[in-house]
């Protein structure tokens, strides 16, 4: 599914250089559900903004599906970026005047699909996450896992190849966090959606099939946690 290559991303150049990732390579399975661990600053987010083509490498090549994604020109990474790859961050990124409904199809109108048939992928996606009677609601008026699921359903509407999320669970409390993380572990179940998310706390990691720790820029381990994702190549 991803394949990574010597991946490198320095910030600024000569001796005072940041080599927040320096030379990092794996595979991603079709059907895995990772979790990218480290300390604060060890190039979690650098990783996943490449990965997402939000950034680009320093050096090292990435391939999704055997689409060589770094080299692609900038028009076809935004189209990539806008129809294949899912990102859900720490801080939900809603529009606060739109509904949940209103947040999640307003990607799908921009690749064109009519505003009824956009309602119709809004509330499939947000019945995915167990939102399905609130699609009315504005983000104010619903808790902060309620947001992240809304962000998560705008995410998976488009049918992304891979999702990534950075700290989904970061402004949340544990009951949320759960209920976040069981709708990550049921996306990745029930549809074999590949999912690569950035965390902090040790307990999700009962949630995932694999662990990949980094610290300064490389990874110091990258360990299955289950078999589970084998059966999905
Ligand atoms: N735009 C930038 N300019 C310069 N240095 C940066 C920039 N973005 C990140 N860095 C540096 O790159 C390194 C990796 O940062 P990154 O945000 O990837 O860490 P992280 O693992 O996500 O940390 P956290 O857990 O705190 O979110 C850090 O040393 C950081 O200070
Ligand atoms: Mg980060």
């Amino acid at each position: 599914m991803i394949v990574v290559k010597d991946l490198k991303r320095y910030y600024g150049s000569g001796e005072t250089a940041v080599k927040a990732l320096n030379g990092v390579s794996f595979e991603i399975k079709k059907g895995e559900f990772v979790a990218i661990m480290g300390a604060s600053g060890s190039g979690k987010t650098t990783l996943l903004r490449i990965l997402a083509l939000l950034d680009d490498a320093t050096e090292g090549k990435y391939t999704i599906r055997g689409l060589q994604v770094s080299n692609l020109p900038e028009a076809e990474r935004s189209y990539y970026r806008l129809t294949q790859v899912g990102y859900v961050f720490q801080d939900y990124a809603l529009i606060n005047e739109m509904s949940a409904a209103e947040n999640v199809y307003v990607l799908s109108m921009m690749e064109g699909k009519s505003k009824k048939e956009a309602y119709m992928v809004a509330l499939e996606a947000l019945d995915k996450v167990g939102l399905k009677d609130k699609p009315d609601r504005v983000p104010d008026e619903l808790s902060g896992g309620e947001k992240q699921r809304v962000a998560i359903a705008r995410a998976i509407a488009k049918k992304p190849d891979i999702m990534f999320a950075d700290e989904p669970c970061a402004n949340l409390d544990t009951r949320n966090s759960q209920q976040v993380l069981e709708v990550f572990k049921e996306l990745n179940d029930k549809y074999g959606q590949t999912i690569v998310m950035v965390t902090h706390e040790p307990w999700h990691v009962n949630y995932v099939d694999r662990v990949i720790t980094l610290e300064d820029g490389k990874i110091i381990s990258d360990e299955i946690m289950s078999e589970r994702g084998e059966n999905n190549i």
